[in-house]
């Protein structure tokens, strides 16, 4: 949580049920110089994390709005997955409201074809 003036609102939204039948949001203010994780971690929002770097993906999330700015280069995410709008909420800061889909399934997707 932060008490800046530039804080936004990030929704987080977990989708593992069944085609989204499970579906549940948390929503936080994080500051414009805030990592989303450890903003997450502040509001006792458990999410999922490895390195903390930018280099496993295991935090990965899929932003559905708004802009994300990663404080380091997102190693661990290939250029298409960026495009895709996968960003790694260990090195997430926010630059608008945004919305975002978190949870291990997420970086399932990126690993589920191989070929992608
Ligand atoms: S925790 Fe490893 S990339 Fe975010």
């Amino acid at each position: 949580m932060t008490s800046g003036s530039s804080a936004h609102d990030v929704i987080l939204v977990w989708q593992d049920g069944q085609e989204g039948s499970d579906e549940r949001e948390e929503r936080l203010s994080v500051g414009e110089d805030e990592i989303v994780l450890t903003a997450a971690e502040c509001a006792g929002v458990a999410l999922p994390f490895g390195c903390r770097t930018g280099a496993c993906a295991t935090c990965t999330g899929k932003l559905l709005d708004g802009r994300i700015e990663h404080a380091r280069p997102p190693r661990a995410l290939k250029e298409r997955h960026r495009e895709a709008g996968y960003v790694l909420l260990c090195i997430a800061e926010p630059r608008s409201d945004c919305r975002i889909v978190v949870g291990s399934s997420v970086q399932a997707e990126l690993v589920s074809n191989p070929w992608q």
